[in-house]
């Protein structure tokens, strides 16, 4: 008996609560109430909260006190000892990071407990509620009502928790500790070039759908020649036999489908007079799934992406990718993550402005406004997971980690035309355990999507034989579709001249992208060629630099490290880098350098050499 009744209580403390599914549940054009704005919150290093003075986590316990932060309690009697109080402490907006919004948390890693108080959505007793993050960095305890939603772990991916039943009317208490501490085993592990921005970094919606509601789709033109397109539902909730139709209204495309037991159901249809999706066109088609109580409306794009050789091939033409790595940063207004479809929106129009028609969205998966935005705005993308330097390669609960990260960011994103390459890591050392991780990992995107280029940020050495002779050789580009890897002749390695003699050996018969180079300068700070950190050094190593990668064979593309200076904890040297990678071809006030306009030259001299539609678009303006 005792036993039933722990449990129980367990269940009634929310500690066994339904955890966090890991499957797409695509909101982005639902109709959802939002949770954004200004919540309540409380700074807890020592995490007071979450541990009783035997540092005994509280929601382990079958009936936590009240000192447990996420009961959000109140004092009930005057003589009640409660060392905290929700509506007394600070606010942090939402989206956004911590780090930005006061001085004191801008060093700040550690956990952070935040409290949002709403009314349930109207919702028919049959409908279903989930309440969705769009990423939270860097792991979530999540609370209802004082009982445990579940955990979630890694700061860049959407998740939702299950809450159909558990809300009151009125005055529900949504409780989340956010800790951004780096760990050996996480993803990323201890070291990175970045700022650790801690927080609900990205939007909280509750969401409410029906008992039985489209969860998923794919579509994809399976053949460019045939026009055919290859789609997949998935409806939750599903018996088996319901009816769902699949619309592209503007195609005259209606098709209809019973799905399986396991609430799938397939789809193969021609569109013989569709525009196909490109960076000079990226027409967007309206699609309508539909199944009895649920309709799930959003926009693609059709077209084809495939490595011939050494060519790159995009709806069957070979295009060259004018690229530009960029950070999910917006520092223009002194913030921190991008918080917003604005801020994204000018992220890539500066882009757009350097006449890419390629972003490397590095290193993480960045928030969905950005890759919407890139379907819209014409440009072809890059997503990767933050498999970045030293990970744990031994430990299977890091392998899961990022498979897990790995899945969502393909979930969420696999019916973005604009997403070309998903890549799996970032300069990560080679080694048997290395390989073998990775290998694992490119098998799994695979099985997830057979549709895109698989690539990864690799690195060069020199011929022991021949110093000017540069290498581009891993075990892991076997496996990858795009050979891609980051540089640093004349920042790091010799001056801007060493570019003029060096020669690259890169044996593989694949498209050679170049998804980093660059140097320092400081916006603003002017000296001869000679002097590190003006922009004429940085001017200098551009022109040096792309003039090398232009004898690559199999040079397919390239996107210069970085977009905008951002903030890394490496950098620190005062009156130059004073917290920030100085390596953008603009300031983080969007200022822009020389190097910008060598950069911009560079690819208005290429626009129009890739084919597939990718003419530069309307209004680039001419040459200079
Ligand atoms: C590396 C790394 C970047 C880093 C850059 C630099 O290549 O991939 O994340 O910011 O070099 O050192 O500036």
């Amino acid at each position: 008996m005792f036993v039933l009744c722990w449990l129980l209580s367990l269940w009634a403390a929310g500690a066994c609560a339904a955890p966090a599914s890991d499957a797409p549940m695509q909101v982005y054009t639902r109709a959802t109430q939002s949770l954004d704005g200004e919540w309540k919150a409380i700074v807890d290093p020592y995490e007071n909260g979450y541990y009783n003075y035997r540092y005994e986590p509280f929601d382990r316990q079958p009936e936590p006190p009240p000192g447990a932060f996420f009961t959000d309690s109140k004092m009930r009697t005057p003589s009640e000892l409660i060392e905290y109080d929700f509506d007394k402490s600070i606010s942090l907006q939402v989206p956004g990071d911590w780090n930005t919004q006061d001085p004191r948390l801008y060093y700040y890693e550690g956990s952070v407990w935040y409290r949002k108080k709403f009314d349930a959505p109207s919702h028919r007793p049959s409908d279903r509620v989930f309440v969705h993050f769009g990423a939270v960095n860097y792991r979530a305890d999540v609370y209802l009502n004082g009982r445990k939603l579940g955990v979630h772990e890694g700061g860049f991916t959407p998740f939702r928790f299950e809450v159909t039943g558990r809300l009151k009317d009125a005055g529900n208490s949504l409780v989340l500790k956010v800790d951004n501490k780096r760990h050996a085993d996480g993803v990323p592990t201890l070291n990175t070039d970045w700022w650790n921005y801690g927080g609900i970094t990205r939007s909280v919606e509750l969401v409410v759908v029906p008992a039985v509601f489209v969860r998923d789709y794919r579509l994809a033109l399976a053949s460019l020649e045939d026009r055919e397109v290859e789609g997949s539902v998935l409806l939750d909730g599903a018996q088996g036999g319901e009816r769902v139709v699949l619309s592209l209204p503007e195609l005259g495309i209606r098709e209809s489908a019973e799905v399986a037991a396991d609430g799938r159901a397939g789809f193969r249809f021609r569109v013989p007079g569709a525009h196909l999706w490109s960076p000079g066109n990226p027409r967007l088609y309206r699609v309508e799934i539909a199944t009895e109580g649920d309709t799930l409306v959003d926009r693609v794009g059709l077209r084809t992406i495939a490595a011939r050789g050494r060519q790159l091939l995009l709806n069957g033409e070979p295009v060259f990718l004018r690229g530009i790595s960029v950070h999910e940063e917006y520092s223009a207004d002194g913030g921190g993550r991008v918080r917003d479809a604005q801020q994204a929106r000018q992220l890539l129009q500066w882009a757009k402005e350097l006449d890419a028609n390629f972003v490397r969205l590095a290193h993480y998966p960045h928030n969905e406004h950005i890759v919407r935005l890139a379907d819209e705005m014409g440009l072809l993308a890059w997503s990767e997971i933050p498999v970045y330097w030293t990970i744990d390669w031994t430990n299977e609960a890091t392998y899961r980690n990022a498979q897990d990260q790995l899945a969502a960011m393909i979930g969420r994103d696999a019916n973005r035309a604009s997403v070309v390459v998903w890549s799996l890591a970032n300069e990560t050392p080679v080694s048997e355990a290395r390989n073998r991780f990775l290998s694992r990992l490119v098998a799994k995107a695979r099985a997830l999507d057979d549709t895109r280029l698989l690539s990864a940020a690799m690195e060069k050495h020199y011929r022991s034989d021949d110093p000017d002779v540069a290498v581009v050789e891993d075990p892991l580009a076997d496996l990858l579709d795009l050979v891609s890897f980051n540089q640093y002749i004349g920042w790091y390695d010799g001056p801007p001249e060493k570019a003029d003699r060096v020669r690259w050996e890169i044996p593989y018969d694949k498209p050679v992208f170049v998804s980093e180079f660059g140097g320092d300068a400081l916006q603003g700070l002017h000296g001869d060629a000679g002097q590190i950190w003006t922009e004429e050094f940085q001017e200098n190593l551009y022109r040096r630099t792309l003039a090398m990668l232009d004898r690559i064979e199999g040079y397919a593309g390239v996107s210069p490290w970085i977009l905008a200076d951002f903030r890394s904890p490496r950098r620190l040297l005062p009156g130059i880098q004073d917290d920030y990678n100085r390596k953008g071809v603009m300031s983080e006030k969007g200022v822009k350098k020389k190097a910008f306009f060598v950069l911009r030259d560079y690819y208005r001299g290429r626009a129009g050499q890739g084919g597939g539609g990718d003419v530069a678009a309307a209004g680039a303006g001419p040459p200079p």
